[in-house]
C-alpha cells in the first residue's frame, strides 16, 4: 500500500482509475481478515448503495492491536500529553493498550452492550477516549463520539437520534486554565433521553458530581473486576463501525455512518501514504477525537498502521502560545498535523514563542479543516518546518472518512493554498450549475466525486433518504461535496470554500439553519438570518442579523443573552461573533431571504450588492448597510 516516489504515485493513480477494484483489493489484502471478501465493490449513486469488500469478515481492533503484539508489543501506541505541562505524560504500549481495551470492552458487555448497540462517548482528550472507542469496536458496538464542546441539548439530540444505550463520560475536563463540567452536562442531557441504561464515568478533575445508583458507574472501579481477555467480535465489512454527527445546510446534524472494512482500509491507506509514515515516528495530530480528524488520524489510521500517535489534552495557547512547540521538543515529534486556525492564532503571538524550542525532530507538517491562506502556509513552512519539512494541505470531509486531495509528504510537489492532487483511488470532477462536467485545466466549479472509495459515507443514521438528498441529489449520479474548487493549469486543486449554507468556523462545520433555530428560541426574537464572513483567526466568523419584537434598550446585553442561548442550545462553538439588529430582512416576493446581500454586507463589501429589484422592500437594504458592524 505504500507509494514511495512521484512516479509510483502516477502509476498507482492510473491503475486506480483503470481498475479500481483491483487497486483496492491489493490495498485491502494487507490487512488481517477473519474471512476473505466475496466481492470487492457493489455500488450505485442513485439510492445510493455502496458496499465494499462484501462477505469479508474482520474486526478493526485486531488490525489496530492484536496483530502488532508479535513485534511491537513494547512500542508506544499512544503517547499522552496532559493539559498541564507540569503533570506527567503517559506512554501506552501496544501491549498495555490491548489489555486496557479488552478490559473495558468487558465492562461494556457487563452492562449489556452487544454488537450493534450504540454507545455515546463524551470525554476529554484522555487515553480513555481512545480506549472507549476501541472497546466499542472490539465488541461490535457502534460508537458515537460527541465533541466535549457541545451542550447538553446537542448531546441529547445525538443520543436520541441514535438510540444510545450507554454514555461514557468523565467528571470534568481540563482545558487550559479552565475546569469544564462533563458528567453534569451529561446528567442534563439524560433528562431528555429514555434509551440510556448505564453511564460509565472516568475520574479526571475530581469535580464533585452526582452518581445515580444503578445507572452510573466509576470506570476505575469497573475495570478492576473484569476479565483481561476479550475475543474480538467478528464483523461484516459493511457492519457499522461508528456514527459521527456533522452539520449540513438544513435541519439538525446528520449522523454520518462509516462501516468496518472500507473505513479501516481507507483511514490506514491515507495515513501511511499522505504522511509517508516510517516505523518509530511520532505522529502528533492536534485535532480532538470528537471530530473525524481525530477518529482517522489519532486513533484508527496510526494504530492500524502500527504507528505511535500523540494525543494532547490541552489547548495551543496555555500556559502560553509555545505549548505545541514545547510538546514537539519534549516528545521529539516527527509529524505535526494541525489546522489553519491554530496556525493563524499562534502566528499572532509572534515568534518569541517558537524560537526557544528545538523543532529539529519535525519532518512533516500537515494542515486540515479549511483553506489555508498563503501567509499561514508560509509561516508554518518557514518558522515551524524551517523550510526543511514537507507540508501537506489535506482536503477531506467527515463523509469521506479520510484524506482525498493532498500532496504526499516529500513526494509530490507542494503549492501554497492548493490541496494538490487526488490520492490514487479518488476520482474527482468539477461541474457547472447544470451538472455538466467541466473538463480541462485552469477552470473552476463545484467539486464532485464520480466513483466510490472505501472510506465514503454509507448512509445517514436512521434516515437514508436524507443521505441521498444531501449528497447525491444535487448532481444525479455524483457525490457532491458542497465545496467550490478550482483546478489550475497543472491540474492542482484548490478548495475555495463551501457553496452551501454551511459555515466553517475554526475548522468546525456549523449549519446556518441550526444557529438561526437557536437564536429564534430566544425571548423577543422574531426572525434571524445567519451568514459567514471572513475572520482573521477563525477563517470564518458567524454574523447574525436579528429582528426583535421591540428595539433592544441595551443591545450589548441582548447580544450577550443571545450568545448564552446559542451556547445552551448548541454549544459555545456556535456563538455569533457579530449581531446586527435589523427591522427586516431582504426577502424576495416569494419570501426567500437573499443571503447574497447579507453575505456581502457581513464581508464589508457594500459597493456592489447586485440586483435588488426583485426584493419585496428594497429600502431595507440601505438600513442593513448603514447598520453594518
Ligand atoms: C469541510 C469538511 C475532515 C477534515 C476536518 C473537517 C473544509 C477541510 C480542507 C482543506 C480547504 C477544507 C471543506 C470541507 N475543508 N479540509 N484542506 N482545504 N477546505 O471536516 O467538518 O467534515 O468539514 O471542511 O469545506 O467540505 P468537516
Amino acid at each position: 500500500m505504500r507509494i514511495k516516489t512521484f512516479e509510483q504515485y502516477q502509476t498507482a493513480y492510473q491503475q486506480s482509475v483503470e481498475d479500481p477494484e483491483g487497486f483496492w483489493a491489493e490495498v485491502a489484502q494487507e490487512f488481517q481478515w477473519k474471512k476473505p471478501w466475496k466481492r470487492v465493490l457493489d455500488w450505485n449513486f442513485t439510492e445510493p448503495n455502496v458496499k465494499w469488500f462484501e462477505g469479508g469478515k474482520l474486526n478493526i481492533t485486531e488490525n489496530a492491536l492484536d496483530r502488532h503484539l508479535a513485534d511491537k508489543a513494547d512500542q508506544p501506541a499512544i503517547i499522552w500529553e496532559p493539559n498541564d505541562p507540569e503533570d506527567e505524560a503517559a506512554t501506552i504500549t501496544y501491549r498495555v493498550l490491548y489489555d486496557r481495551v479488552c478490559r473495558f470492552a468487558n465492562v461494556l458487555k457487563k452492562y449489556g452492550i452487544q454488537k450493534g448497540d450504540r454507545v455515546c462517548i463524551y470525554l476529554p482528550m484522555v487515553p480513555e477516549l481512545a480506549i472507549a472507542v476501541l472497546a466499542c469496536a472490539r465488541i461490535g458496538a457502534i460508537h458515537s463520539v460527541v465533541f466535549g464542546g457541545f451542550s447538553a441539548r446537542s448531546i441529547a439530540d445525538r443520543i436520541n437520534d441514535a438510540g444510545c444505550k450507554m454514555v461514557i463520560t468523565s467528571d470534568g475536563a481540563f482545558r487550559g486554565a479552565k475546569v469544564i463540567p462533563m458528567k453534569e452536562t451529561v446528567d442534563d442531557a439524560l433528562e431528555k433521553c429514555s434509551t440510556v441504561q448505564h453511564v460509565i464515568v472516568m475520574t479526571r478533575t475530581r469535580t464533585p458530581i452526582s452518581m445515580l445508583k444503578g445507572r452510573d458507574h466509576w470506570w476505575e472501579e469497573e475495570v478492576k473486576h473484569v476479565d483481561a481477555n476479550c475475543p474480538a467480535e467478528e464483523m461484516d465489512a459493511e457492519d457499522v463501525l461508528f456514527i459521527l454527527y456533522t452539520s449540513g445546510s438544513t435541519g439538525k446534524p446528520k449522523g454520518v455512518v462509516h462501516t468496518c472494512g472500507g473505513y479501516m482500509v481507507y483511514a490506514t491507506y491515507t495515513f501511511a501514504n499522505v504522511f509517508q509514515y516510517e516505523p518509530g515516528e511520532i505522529h502528533f495530530c492536534t485535532a480532538d477525537i470528537g471530530w473525524i480528524t481525530g477518529h482517522s488520524y489519532i486513533v484508527y489510521g496510526p494504530l492500524c498502521y502500527g504507528g505511535t500517535s500523540l494525543m494532547f489534552e490541552g489547548v495551543p495557547t496555555w500556559p502560553d502560545a509555545g505549548r505545541f512547540w514545547q510538546i514537539v521538543e519534549k516528545h521529539k515529534v516527527d509529524i505535526l498535523y494541525t489546522a489553519p486556525t491554530a496556525i493563524r492564532s499562534l502566528m499572532s503571538f509572534g515568534l518569541q514563542y517558537v524560537k526557544d524550542h528545538d523543532l529539529s525532530s519535525l519532518k512533516k507538517l500537515g494542515s486540515v479543516g479549511e483553506p489555508i491562506n498563503e501567509e499561514a502556509w508560509h509561516w508554518f513552512k518557514h518558522n515551524i518546518g524551517k523550510d526543511r519539512c514537507a507540508l501537506v494541505d489535506t482536503w477531506w470531509q467527515t463523509e469521506t472518512g479520510g484524506i482525498m486531495i493532498t500532496s504526499l509528504a516529500g513526494l509530490t510537489p507542494e503549492k501554497p493554498t492548493y490541496a494538490g492532487l487526488p490520492l490514487p483511488g479518488v476520482q474527482l470532477m468539477l461541474v457547472d450549475e447544470n451538472g455538466q462536467e467541466i473538463e480541462g485545466n485552469d477552470v473552476s466549479g463545484n467539486l464532485c466525486i464520480k466513483y466510490p472509495w472505501p472510506g465514503m459515507v454509507r448512509t445517514t443514521y436512521g434516515d437514508h433518504e436524507r443521505c441521498r438528498q444531501a449528497y447525491f441529489s444535487t448532481y444525479p449520479g455524483r457525490y457532491f461535496t458542497g465545496d467550490g474548487c478550482l483546478r489550475d493549469e497543472d491540474g492542482y486543486y484548490r478548495i475555495t470554500g463551501r457553496v452551501d449554507d454551511v459555515i466553517n468556523v475554526s475548522g468546525h462545520r456549523i449549519g446556518t439553519a441550526e444557529v438561526e433555530n437557536a437564536i429564534n428560541m430566544h425571548l423577543g426574537v422574531v426572525e434571524s438570518a445567519v451568514v459567514g464572513y471572513p475572520h482573521g483567526i477563525k477563517g470564518q466568523g458567524i454574523y447574525a442579523y436579528i429582528i426583535t419584537e421591540t428595539k433592544p434598550d441595551d443591545p450589548e446585553m441582548f447580544r450577550k443573552d443571545i450568545a448564552a442561548t446559542v451556547t445552551r442550545v448548541i454549544g459555545p462553538i456556535a456563538r455569533p461573533d457579530k449581531v446586527q439588529f435589523v427591522s427586516g430582512l431582504p426577502k424576495t416576493r416569494s419570501g426567500k431571504i437573499m443571503r447574497r446581500i447579507l453575505r456581502k454586507v457581513a464581508e464589508g463589501d457594500i459597493t456592489n450588492l447586485g440586483d435588488t429589484s426583485t426584493l419585496l422592500d428594497p429600502a431595507i437594504v440601505d438600513e442593513i448597510k448603514d447598520g453594518a458592524l
